[in-house]
């Protein structure tokens, strides 16, 4: 093995995180993957072994649950691997009015997109400081610099994920680790993301990627050390209208966009 660090990713058994466990053992990182148990991640792990000849650790639990968190850490400490990439990917999405929504879906989708990325993160703060050069790469999305209907509690998570990092990164720098964000628009993963993509206008329509064309702009930007990696020319520019127009216009033209949307949850 030429490396002997390894790259953990969180919900990598699909979608964005499975794409970015392909891009990462083409380089030849080996990866600790972790995903819901029964999740095909035992498959996927041994089909990036034979394939790319790097070392895959697959490790099973719910990141919902703060205890899951500590024991993914303490078991990659008894295992006497070392981390020096760690890609908070794991996330769940929503598109629905607040109202919509249940307690319990609201604290699975806090507990995984804000708490699980904040715990991880202090859990292998250590390890990543004594593996150096290292790197953290935090999964944002286009949500996060949008106030949009039906779009609040993942927004505001995503807002989490951005200003956590932009921060971090400042405190971190000295220790040697570099912290990137990378905040995608639409991306085809799952069944209801793709539904959901699939009553968008022809622009939205246009901007979304695939999760296997955005993975290596991901890598690339992260091992390049930039702060805001933002996939996709037409996302840029839907940033870069939202400075130049009126607030008034903006508000205008999200709220007849969100409108069309049904409502759909990644979990219920
Ligand atoms: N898709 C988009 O359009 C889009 C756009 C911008 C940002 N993002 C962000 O990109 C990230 C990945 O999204 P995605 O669309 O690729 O998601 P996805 O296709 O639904 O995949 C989610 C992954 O997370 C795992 N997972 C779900 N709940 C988990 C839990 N409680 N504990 C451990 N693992 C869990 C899933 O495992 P199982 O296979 O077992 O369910 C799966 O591997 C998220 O942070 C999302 O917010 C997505």
């Amino acid at each position: 093995m030429h490396n002997h660090f390894y790259t953990l990713i969180t919900g990598a058994s699909e979608g964005f995180g499975k794409a970015l466990a392909i891009e990462c053992a083409n380089r030849k990182m080996n990866l600790i993957l972790v995903a819901l148990p029964d999740s095909k991640l035992y498959a996927l792990a041994e089909f990036i072994k034979q394939k790319y000849k790097v070392d895959v650790i697959a490790l099973e639990k719910d990141l919902t649950i703060e205890e899951n968190c500590i024991w993914v850490f303490k078991e990659v400490e008894q295992l006497r691997l070392s981390v020096n990439m760690l890609i908070n990917n794991v996330g769940i999405g929503s598109t629905m009015l607040f109202s919509e929504g249940s307690v319990s879906f609201y604290q699975k989708q806090l507990k995984l997109n804000v708490i699980a990325t904040t715990l991880l993160t202090s859990l292998f703060l250590d390890m990543l400081k004594s593996n150096k050069p290292s790197h953290i790469l935090n999964v944002g999305s286009l949500c996060s610099f949008f106030f949009l209907a039906k779009k609040q509690v993942y927004g505001a998570t995503k807002s989490y994920i951005y200003f956590f990092s932009k921060s971090l990164r400042r405190e971190l720098r000295s220790d040697g680790i570099n912290v990137s964000v990378i905040c995608p628009g639409g991306m085809n993963t799952n069944a209801s993301v793709m539904a959901t993509n699939k009553s968008n206008n022809w622009l939205m329509r246009m901007s979304i990627m695939d999760p296997e064309d955005v993975a290596p702009i991901a890598i690339k930007g992260l091992l390049n050390r930039k702060e805001i990696i933002i996939p996709g020319r037409i996302n840029k520019l839907f940033l870069l209208a939202d400075k130049l127009l009126p607030p008034i216009i903006n508000e205008m033209i999200s709220n007849h966009h969100m409108k069309k949307f049904k409502s759909v949850s990644a979990i219920e």
